[in-house]
């Protein structure tokens, strides 16, 4: 009998094979992460790296907050530590934002552990890093269409995509919810570049310093500035009316 030899195109096949490459590309840089992703409750890397590499789902449809933690750590902590560090600051402010959040905490969190995965050289494509993680996300990792927003617009990423002439990140990606985007901004930038808490005018004052004038990050900031320190007021003003 005839064996068909045309490969097989179905969805189930793609994301078995986009998995697949995800361990085959990461593999290597992945090796050195062992001891880091027993230390994180994750299993050692090798054949398992295809659910590793694409979180489970909680109940409610949301990414498990355990396995995105792994993926990032994987994903930045090998090349680009200090990100890493940044990272978990980050998510550290999503969890205090609970008391105003509720149960929409883990979806805020799991976008603060995603939200820069774009600067590892595993994502990187474009070089603007809300765009490519959130690309990153939706095609590879198939993850929830509000978590790709959050990651495509946090923090003035559309003021950027301005700047850079780069139309694409508001063509796929729309505004997720203003005050889910509200909180993941006001983590963002209420962490600084070693994760430890600042005051969002440290945060901004910070970056346009490390960006010189002319640089595409700092003259986005300065635009943005204003309506970034209005979100992280909004937030405060929440968390304050919610007794957090
Ligand atoms: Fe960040």
């Amino acid at each position: 009998m005839a064996t068909s030899l045309s490969p097989d195109t179905s969805p189930q096949a793609a994301r078995i094979h986009a998995c697949r490459s995800i361990t085959t590309c990461a593999h290597n840089r992945l090796q050195s992460l062992d001891n880091t992703s027993r230390s994180l409750g994750g299993p050692p890397a090798g054949l398992r790296l295809c659910t590793d590499s694409v979180p489970s789902r909680s109940v409610w449809g949301v990414m498990d907050v355990e396995s995105v933690k792994l993926m990032a750590a994987r994903l930045l902590q090998p090349e680009l530590g200090r990100r890493w560090e940044h990272t978990r600051g980050v998510a550290g402010r999503a969890r205090s934002l609970s008391g105003l959040l509720g149960e929409r905490t883990e979806l805020v969190e799991v976008a603060a552990w995603l939200h820069d995965i774009g600067y590892s050289p595993v994502v990187r494509a474009t070089g603007f890093h809300p765009l490519d993680g959130a690309r990153y996300l939706r095609d590879v990792v198939v993850a929830d269409d509000v978590v790709c927003r959050l990651v495509a617009h946090h923090s003035g990423a559309l003021v950027e995509a301005g700047e850079r002439g780069i139309p694409e990140l508001a063509d796929e990606f729309d505004l997720p919810d203003s005050e889910l985007l509200e909180a993941l901004t006001y983590c963002d930038m209420t962490a600084d570049v070693d994760g430890c808490p600042v005051t969002v005018e440290e945060r901004l004052s910070e970056i346009l310093m490390r960006y010189p004038s002319e640089h595409v990050v700092h003259r986005s900031v300065v635009r943005s500035g204003p309506a970034l320190m209005r979100a992280a007021a909004n937030v405060q003003r929440r968390l304050g009316a919610a007794g957090g």
